[in-house]
């Protein structure tokens, strides 16, 4: 790749904190006004200056502009974040040093739209890589997010998603991120997600470094909005009074720390899949399909792994916990309530009787409000931070911890994709 050419497709918080991190990141030489550093694969010392352009950018209702198919022009992207940031929308005016028409700009854009486009751009070398952050669609089919992945990868283009439905959902039976990985395979192109789970902690690619490692248990918070709607509601836990016999709460009251984390900006759109678990759950079972797929879980070949679908997973919801039994509970025992999720790899015998002829490994999830001792290594966990803990075969746990993090974490994980795919195709054009 001598060249990065990129789609951002969405243009919110995620898409537009990695439009600033280019920028701030980008170095330059005599040959190069824009160039990201990355690293020759294979763990060599050796780096290179590889130059970058935005060469579209689509959103739902903010507009879109892309430059004409082919062209060596680019959006200025210092101006599309001014304009987005002042409630402006994106259009041709956007384009550097052309005098051509760009090929698209309109203020709303359907999904057939986004295919169409994502097609001319790859098809016609115009673009290279896609980054793709729309928002997540979990009760749903996960589109048109998925669509918009298979398309670029058909199209021939790498793609960095922040999305976590292509890894948790199925279709007709078939996980689609076994789907999607085989597509790039076959069209030899990149699919990477690493800030689909835990923003920019590299918690995918961690199991490059593992070979023969096999993951039997998770166990973690990996939703931010719980954990800091919980601590919030704990308060200063240790300053609890008593009055007249009953416990008095210090904290915040449910609605008052869920508004807090929204002002900090990481609810879902939907505060219902942070609320009630969907998030944690989709995150747990991107995991586990991660660690399911060829070469990630050194099984024997007749060991199928079952990842029961989302809706399968138990999820309790952090709106059913009494405030009052958060202070009674930390006087009792010093425990804390936290939304864990969990994960453990059990085995299934043979069952004829269901066409089951040999045995199977399959995976165990919940996503349970637990009460936790001190020496729980996620009692510590307060505000935005996660964590997540892996048994191995080999080792003994290891625990990952991500201290508060915010849109800069997630849109480094988006970055980190954009540098390994240009560094893993370093000598492709
Ligand atoms: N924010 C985080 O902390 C975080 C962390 C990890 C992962 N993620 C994941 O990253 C993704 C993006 O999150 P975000 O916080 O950046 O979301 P966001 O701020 O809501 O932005 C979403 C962007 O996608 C655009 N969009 C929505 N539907 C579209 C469609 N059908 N076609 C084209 N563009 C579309 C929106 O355009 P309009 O504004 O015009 O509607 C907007 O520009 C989500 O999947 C999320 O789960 C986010």
């Amino acid at each position: 790749m001598k060249e990065i050419s990129l789609v951002l497709l969405g243009f919110g918080s995620a898409n537009r904190t990695l439009a600033q991190m280019l920028l701030d990141k980008s170095e330059k030489d005599n040959s190069c006004r824009q160039c990201l550093r990355v690293v020759a694969p294979g763990g060599t010392s050796t780096s290179e200056l590889v130059p970058w352009k935005v060469v579209c950018i689509i959103t739902r209702r903010h507009g879109r502009v892309c430059v004409p198919h082919s062209s060596k022009s680019e959006i200025n992207v210092e101006e599309a974040l001014e304009r987005i940031g002042a409630g402006g929308i994106l259009d041709a005016t956007l384009v550097r040093n052309t005098n051509e028409a760009t090929t698209s700009t309109a203020h709303s854009t359907t999904t057939d739209d986004t295919i169409k486009l994502l097609n001319e751009l790859g098809k016609t070398q115009t673009a290279n890589i896609v980054v793709e952050a729309i928002p997540s669609n979990p009760k749903s089919d996960g589109e048109p997010a998925i669509s918009f992945i298979r398309t670029a990868l058909q199209a021939g283009m790498h793609v960095a998603s922040a999305n976590k439905c292509p890894l948790t959902h199925t279709r007709n039976d078939k996980e689609t991120y076994f789907e999607l990985q085989g597509i790039a395979k076959r069209n030899g192109k990149i699919y990477l997600h690493e800030s689909a789970v835990m923003d920019g902690v590299p918690i995918f690619s961690f199991w490059d470094n593992l070979p023969g490692v096999t993951c039997t248990k998770i166990r973690g918070l990996l939703n931010s909005t719980s954990t800091m709607i919980l601590s919030r509601i704990e308060g200063n836990i240790d300053k609890v009074v008593e009055s007249d016999g009953k416990v008095e709460h210090v904290g915040e009251t449910f609605e008052e720390a869920l508004e807090a984390a929204k002002k900090v900006g990481i609810v879902e759109e939907d505060e219902s899949l942070d609320i009630d678990g969907w998030d944690a759950a989709m995150k747990l079972r991107a995991l586990c399909v991660f660690l399911s797929s060829s070469g990630n879980l050194s099984l024997p070949e007749d060991h199928d792994v079952i990842v029961p679908p989302l809706e399968a997973i138990p999820r309790d919801s952090i709106s059913q916990i009494d405030p009052e039994l958060i202070c009674t509970e930390f006087r009792a025992s010093r425990k804390k309530v936290r939304s864990v999720a969990s994960a453990e790899l059990v085995d299934l015998p043979s069952d004829p009787a269901i066409g089951r002829h040999h045995p199977v490994k399959s995976w165990k999830m919940s996503v349970e409000n637990e009460f936790l001792s001190q020496s729980d290594p996620l009692y510590n966990l307060n505000g935005s931070s996660a964590s997540v803990q892996f048994s191995t075969d080999v080792m003994g746990p290891i625990s990952v911890v991500s201290q508060d993090p915010t849109l800069m974490d997630t849109a480094y994980g988006l970055f980190a994709d954009v540098v390994r795919i240009a560094s893993q195709s370093i000598n492709n054009t």
